[in-house]
C-alpha cells in the first residue's frame, strides 16, 4: 500500500510543489467529509447570490471555495489563486513559487440530487517579476502545468492527479484519512463506443458535431459500423473519470445559443487540468481546431470548446472539422 506522500517523493516533486498539493488535498478532504454528510452538514440548497459568470452559486460552490483558498492562502508557497467563484485573481504570498487555479465544485447541479461532483484544480509556476494580484500571472498555456488533477466525491472520494509524467488514481481510505495509491498509471483505450454529450442541445450545434454525433447514432448500419451507447452525468468531473477509466469520449462543443459564450466549460480551471490528466493517460483533448493545451489564454474565465477522450475517437471527431 502506497500513500499519497510517498508516491510523491519516490516521483521526485520538490517540497514546494509537495505543500501545495498537500494543501488541496487537505482542503478535498474536507470537502469530501462534508459532502459525504449532506443534508446533515447543512450543505445542500443554494444562495441568493450569483457568481461572475452569472451562475447562481450553491451553498457548496461558495463552501468548498472558502476552504480551498483558506489552506492554500496559508501555504507560503503559493502566490495567487483564481478560482470559477471569484470574479479575479486573489493573491496569497508574494514570495510563492506557485500559482494555483481551481473549479472548487464542478457539477453544482448534482449536489442536491446526491450525484457525482469534484474539485478539479491546476498548478502553475508563478511568474517572478509579477505580483500576487497581477491576473497576468495566469497567462500561460495547459503545456505549462506543473501539476494538473481533481476529487470527484462518488461512491469512494478519488484523488487523479498528474505531475507531468503518467496520471494516477488514489482512493480515499476514510479509516485513516489518506489517499492511498489503487492505479498507477491510468491507460485510456484507444478505441470506444461510448459518447458524453448534451444531446439537449443538438439544435445549437454546429456542422461539424451535428454531422459527427449524427454518424455515431446510425451506429453499425452508419459509416462508423459500430453501435455508440450515450452516458451524461452533468458534471464533467464524472463524465471525463468514466472516460479516463474505460475510454470513451466527452464534448462540451461551440454552441450558437449566445454568440457571447463561445463554449460553457472554463479553459484554466476545468478543461486544462482535465487535457494534460488526459494526454498523459494516453488520451487527447482537443477543441476541434487545435490541442486544448495550446490554447492562449486573454481571460481567468475564459471559455473553450472540449472533445476530449479515446486518442482514435477524439481523431475521428476532428476529422469532421477539417472537411
Ligand atoms: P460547474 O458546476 O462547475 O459550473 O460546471 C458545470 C459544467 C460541467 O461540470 C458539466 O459538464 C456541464 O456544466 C453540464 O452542463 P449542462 O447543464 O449542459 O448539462
Ligand atoms: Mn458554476
Ligand atoms: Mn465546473
Ligand atoms: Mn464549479
Amino acid at each position: 500500500m502506497k500513500r499519497l506522500t510517498n508516491v510523491l517523493v519516490d516521483d521526485k516533486v520538490c517540497p514546494q510543489l509537495q505543500s501545495v498539493l498537500f494543501s488541496i488535498v487537505t482542503a478535498c478532504k474536507d470537502i469530501s467529509f462534508r459532502v459525504g454528510q449532506g443534508a446533515l452538514s447543512g450543505v445542500l440548497g443554494a444562495t441568493q447570490d450569483e457568481n461572475v459568470q452569472g451562475e447562481q452559486q450553491k451553498k457548496l460552490d461558495v463552501i468548498a471555495n472558502q476552504i480551498l483558498k483558506d489552506y492554500l492562502a496559508a501555504d507560503n508557497n503559493v502566490r495567487s489563486i483564481a478560482s470559477e467563484e471569484e470574479d479575479t485573481i486573489v493573491a496569497a504570498n508574494e514570495t510563492g513559487d506557485y500559482i494555483v487555479g481551481f473549479d472548487p465544485l464542478d457539477g453544482s447541479s448534482n449536489i442536491d440530487i446526491n450525484g457525482q461532483i469534484g474539485t478539479i484544480f491546476t498548478i502553475f509556476s508563478a511568474v517572478n517579476q509579477l505580483n500576487a494580484d497581477d491576473p497576468a500571472q495566469f497567462q500561460q498555456t495547459g503545456r505549462e502545468q506543473v501539476a494538473a488533477g481533481y476529487v470527484l466525491y462518488g461512491s469512494s472520494s478519488v484523488l487523479v492527479l498528474t505531475t507531468g509524467k503518467g496520471t494516477q488514481c488514489f482512493t480515499l481510505d476514510k479509516t485513516f484519512g489518506e489517499f492511498v495509491l489503487t492505479n498507477d498509471a491510468m491507460q485510456v483505450p484507444t478505441e470506444t463506443q461510448e459518447f458524453s454529450i448534451n444531446m439537449a442541445n443538438s439544435r445549437f450545434w454546429f456542422e461539424p458535431i451535428q454531422y459527427y454525433i449524427n454518424d455515431l447514432l446510425k451506429g453499425e448500419i452508419g459509416i462508423r459500423k459500430k453501435r455508440y451507447n450515450m452516458r451524461w452525468n452533468a458534471a464533467m468531473v464524472g463524465d471525463v473519470h468514466r472516460v479516463l477509466t474505460r475510454g470513451g469520449i466527452f464534448l462540451y462543443p461551440q454552441d450558437k445559443r449566445d454568440p457571447n459564450k463561445p463554449a460553457k466549460l472554463r479553459l484554466l480551471y476545468e478543461a486544462n487540468p482535465m487535457a494534460m490528466l488526459m494526454e498523459n493517460a494516453g488520451g487527447k483533448a482537443s477543441t476541434g481546431l487545435q490541442p486544448i493545451l495550446d490554447v492562449k489564454i486573454d481571460d481567468l474565465h475564459q471559455r473553450v470548446p472540449v472533445i476530449m477522450g479515446s486518442s482514435e475517437e477524439v481523431e475521428q471527431c476532428q476529422f469532421y472539422y477539417n472537411q
